[in-house]
């Protein structure tokens, strides 16, 4: 039986494109997302290669994580990777009255990728060992002055992701942390200045690549993020407010 990934969020953009990619690379697939009608088209898709088990799921709805990955992991038979990829991001002001958008973006991007972690813990735990990824950002390096409730819960993922890897490494789960920079997928296409940009499918080769290395945390691309991530912190507070607006 083979090996097989948990995507949460496998409709669109980077999810869709890494089950596309593990496809190829010979896993099976437990695909999740809201809207299931992209995923039966992408089940018929990937159909030839090896099993493809699809299922409806909003990850803001905590109690039914544990439920539907419980059930994709029990019809596959071997789950090796769970990643947490489901996410929004929406422009935001503090005192705009939008205070709805930013608690969705945390429900979301936080709380929902936290249970599926927790979730996909549980599934390893029972298994003795596994992995799990967790889609976060380079956004979450610093504080973006357009999407500041979307770099915030990037950078709480990154920080909880980073926690918990020393308990989980004691049951042979290990933990990564994927920071992209800007892939091509509908999350920006309304920005004008998406620097560095590369497709979702380049994306989720490179992602594929480090995530069966069992990288701890990378950007994505590596380079020039990997030098970005570094350098934003040492630039001043004045500078770095008119760059990101
Ligand atoms: N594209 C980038 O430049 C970039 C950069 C850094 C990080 N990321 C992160 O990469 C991840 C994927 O984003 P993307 O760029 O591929 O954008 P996308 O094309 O908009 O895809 C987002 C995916 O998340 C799913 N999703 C959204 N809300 C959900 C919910 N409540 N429950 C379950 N699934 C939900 C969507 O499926 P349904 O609508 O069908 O539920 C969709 O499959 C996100 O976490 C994003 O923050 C993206």
């Amino acid at each position: 039986m083979p090996e097989s990934v948990l995507i949460t969020g496998a409709s669109s953009g980077i999810g869709r494109a890494l089950a596309v990619e593990f496809s190829q690379r010979g896993y099976g697939l437990g695909l999740c997302a809201r809207r299931l009608e992209l995923l039966v088209k992408l089940q018929d898709e990937l159909s030839g290669n090896n099993s493809v088990e699809i299922a409806a799921l909003d990850v803001g709805k905590y109690d039914d994580v544990r439920e539907v990955l419980f059930n994709l992991a029990e019809k596959l038979g071997s789950t090796k990777i769970v990643i947490a990829n489901a996410g929004i991001g929406e422009r935001s002001l503090p005192g705009e009255g939008t205070f709805h958008l930013d608690r969705r973006i945390i429900e979301i991007n936080l709380l929902g990728a936290m249970a599926t972690i927790d979730a996909g813990a549980e599934i390893m735990k029972k298994q003795r060992g596994g992995q799990i990824v967790g889609i976060s950002s380079v956004a979450g390096f610093r504080g973006l002055s357009n999407i500041p409730a979307y770099s915030a819960s990037k950078s709480a993922l990154s920080t909880y992701m980073e926690g918990i890897r020393y308990h989980l490494t004691q049951h042979n789960i290990a933990v990564t942390v994927i920071n992209p920079g800007f892939i091509d997928t509908a999350i920006n296409s309304n920005r004008k200045f998406r620097p560095f940009l590369i497709s979702a499918e380049k994306s989720a080769q490179l992602m594929a690549d480090m995530i069966e290395k069992k990288v701890l945390s990378s950007t994505v691309p590596l380079w020039p993020w990997a030098l970005v991530s570094g350098a934003v912190r040492f630039i001043p507070e004045r500078l770095w407010c008119k760059f990101n607006t």
